[in-house]
């Protein structure tokens, strides 16, 4: 079946759980796609897991785009999210209603998340009115990480919490159909999560989002520069991979590889001629 916003506020209703995970390529969108999951968001995190920068912060309107199409290529049944990138909407609503708009055109999302809550109120309401579903993404959001001085859980005194509650009720009304809720205390993301009409969709913030999501390389142990806490491995692929590298070096110098069923084969005849 296919996912749609429409599945995301039907899940919220009917209170299912929602699924997502990360993607940056066509083949890895592909296998998530066949596992049915109901979004793959194309996350700025492939600054960090694909591009090798320490943070989310160089990564471009063209990167996103780039990864975007081939994440598209991808899916059949999966909702596309594309992340709008740092400075990509924060300079104004003109800018962020045509970078949102070339990620739908270009990139073929079928929506776009941007991160921040009342202060990006107006950002929200005119990409929305363009047509353009949003995901909004509050809490600890990784844009803002020298403006937080470092990768830090946020909502954790009165005024902070009070605070996340008024930007979640912000990307709500702004026109949000989601919200992602990243690294937030499990408590005060349930009551976030009661007081809204969208769904929660949580990474780092406890059982009670609507939903959750993941960096497809952190569940599969592929990614070790830093391991959040929040992540739980589902496999070692990373592990795995270094043995398949290693063996095919040693299969490669010793021979081994590759076997006569690799090889393409030609007529006897032809080859005496050449001699
Ligand atoms: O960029 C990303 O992967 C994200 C998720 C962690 C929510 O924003």
């Amino acid at each position: 079946m296919k996912n749609t916003v429409v599945t995301f506020k039907k899940a919220k209703e009917m209170n299912e759980k929602l699924t997502m995970l990360t993607a940056y390529d066509y083949s890895t969108a592909q296998l998530i796609d066949n596992a049915g999951i109901n979004g793959i968001l194309v996350g700025d995190s492939l600054g960090m897991v694909c591009l090798g920068y320490e943070d989310t912060l160089s990564v471009t309107m063209e990167d996103m785009i780039h990864h975007t199409k081939a994440v598209s290529r991808g899916v059949k049944n999966t909702l596309v999210v594309a992340d709008m990138p740092f400075m990509s909407y924060h300079t104004s609503v003109y800018d962020a209603v045509v970078n949102a708009g070339r990620l739908i055109k270009e990139g073929r999302a079928h929506a776009i998340k941007l991160e921040g809550g009342v202060e990006v109120y107006d950002k929200i309401d005119a990409v929305v009115k363009a047509s353009i579903p949003v995901m909004g993404h509050i809490g600890l959001t990784p844009q803002s990480v020298n403006a937080f001085g470092g990768f830090k859980v946020q909502g954790k005194d009165e005024q902070a919490a009070k605070k996340l509650i008024e930007d979640a009720i912000a990307v709500e009304k702004a026109g949000a159909f989601a919200v992602v809720l990243e690294g937030v205390p499990s408590k005060l993301v349930a009551l976030i999560t009661e007081k809204l009409s969208i769904p929660t969709i949580g990474i780092g913030a406890g059982v009670d989002c609507d939903g959750q999501i993941l960096v497809y390389q952190d569940m599969l142990g592929m990614f070790s520069d830093f391991t959040p806490k929040f992540v739980k491995k589902y496999e070692t692929l990373g592990e795995k991979m270094k043995i398949a590298f290693e063996t095919y070096i040693e299969e490669v110098k010793n021979g081994v590889f590759p076997a006569e069923e690799h090889g393409f084969k030609i007529d006897e005849e032809v080859i005496e001629k050449l001699y």
